[in-house]
C-alpha cells in the first residue's frame, strides 16, 4: 500500500468508531495514532495539519488498534494507560479503569488530609483497584501515610505496579470487611469508590460491561452491600472527627445518607459532580 496521509487515516478511523457508536471517535483515533507514534494528542493534531505521512508499518498497527476500538475494547486497555489527576496509571483486563468522576470525589480525601492538623495523618482507600485515589492522596499530601486495600488479586497486581514507587503508601491484599484491624481509632480519612451497581442494572456500554471486572461493578440487589459493610468497617477506622468519603451513583445519595444516618455518623451530605449529579457523600465519625 502506498503512504498515506496521517490526516486521510486518522479521518477514515474516527468515521469507522463513529459508525460503531464510540462515544469520543476523533479523540480516540487521534489519541490510538498518538500511541502508534510516540507522540501526544496536539503533536497528533499538529501532524495532521502539516499534511505529514504515516508509514506502512504505522498504518498497519494503527488499523489493529482501531479494530479492536471499533469492537469496544476500552481504549485505556489499547494505551495501557489511564489519567487520573496528575497521575497516570498503568490498567488492563482485570481492573476498573479509574473514571473522571472520581477525580472530584477524591479531592474531599485530599483537601482533609492537607488540613488535618497532624504532621502525620493517615488516609485509607478501601476498594483501590488500580490505586488510583490512594495514589493521589500519596502524591498529592506527601506528610500522609496512605493504606490501600483491594480484594482482587488480578486488580492488586495492577496497584502494586502503579504504586510500587510511593514510599508512603501500603497497598494490602484483602477484604475492606477485616482489613487493617491495627488501624482502628487512628485513621483521619477513609475513602472508597466501591462496587454500587445493583445487580440488575447491567451497563449499556461494552467497554464497561465486557471488560471492568464484574467484583468492580456490582454491589448486590439494591447496589448498597459494600457500602453497608463500608460504613461499619470505617465507623471503627476513624478517629473522631475523622472524615468519610463515599463514590455512588447518582440516585443513591439519599439511601446512602439515611444508611449512614442509622449507624451513627454525623452530618451525612451528598454532594454533586460537575455535570451536577450526586456523586459523592461525606460524613463525619462523632
Ligand atoms: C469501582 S472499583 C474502584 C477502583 C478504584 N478505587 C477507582 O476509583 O478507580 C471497586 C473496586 O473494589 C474492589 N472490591 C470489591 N469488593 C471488595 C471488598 N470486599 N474489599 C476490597 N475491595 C473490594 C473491586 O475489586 C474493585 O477493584
Amino acid at each position: 500500500m502506498p503512504e498515506q496521509t496521517l490526516a486521510a487515516v486518522v479521518r477514515a478511523a474516527a468515521e469507522r468508531l463513529d459508525a460503531v457508536g464510540v462515544p469520543d471517535p476523533l479523540i480516540d483515533a487521534e489519541l490510538l495514532a498518538g500511541h502508534v507514534r510516540g507522540l501526544r494528542r496536539g503533536e497528533v493534531q499538529a501532524a495532521v495539519i502539516r499534511g505529514d505521512m504515516i508509514d506502512e508499518a504505522d498504518a498497519a498497527a494503527f488499523a489493529e488498534l482501531i479494530a479492536r476500538r471499533a469492537a469496544r475494547e476500552p481504549l485505556q486497555h489499547l494505551t495501557g494507560a489511564a489519567a487520573f489527576r496528575h497521575l497516570e496509571l498503568a490498567v488492563g483486563p482485570g481492573v476498573f479503569v479509574p473514571r473522571p468522576e472520581t477525580e472530584v470525589v477524591a479531592q474531599f480525601a485530599v483537601d482533609a488530609l492537607l488540613n488535618d492538623p497532624d504532621p502525620a495523618p493517615l488516609g485509607v482507600d478501601l476498594c483501590t483497584g488500580s490505586g488510583a485515589i490512594a495514589l493521589a492522596m500519596a502524591t498529592e499530601v506527601p506528610h500522609a501515610h496512605i493504606f490501600a486495600v483491594e480484594l482482587s488479586p488480578d486488580a492488586h497486581a495492577w496497584a502494586e505496579r502503579n504504586t510500587a514507587d510511593a514510599d508512603n503508601l501500603t497497598l494490602v491484599l484483602g477484604d475492606l470487611a477485616d482489613a487493617l484491624d491495627e488501624l482502628d481509632g487512628t485513621v483521619a480519612v477513609v475513602i472508597s469508590n466501591p462496587p454500587y451497581v445493583p445487580d440488575g442494572a447491567v451497563p449499556r456500554d461494552p467497554e464497561v460491561r465486557l471488560h471492568d471486572p464484574a467484583m468492580a461493578l456490582y454491589g448486590g440487589e439494591d447496589g448498597l452491600d459494600v457500602v453497608r459493610v463500608l460504613s461499619t468497617r470505617a465507623m471503627r477506622l476513624l478517629r473522631p472527627g475523622g472524615l468519610l468519603v463515599i463514590e455512588h451513583g447518582e440516585l443513591q445519595g439519599g439511601e446512602i445518607r439515611a444508611l449512614l444516618a442509622e449507624d451513627g455518623w454525623r452530618a451525612p451530605t451528598t454532594h454533586r459532580d460537575l455535570t451536577q449529579r450526586d456523586r459523592a457523600t461525606i460524613a463525619l465519625k462523632p
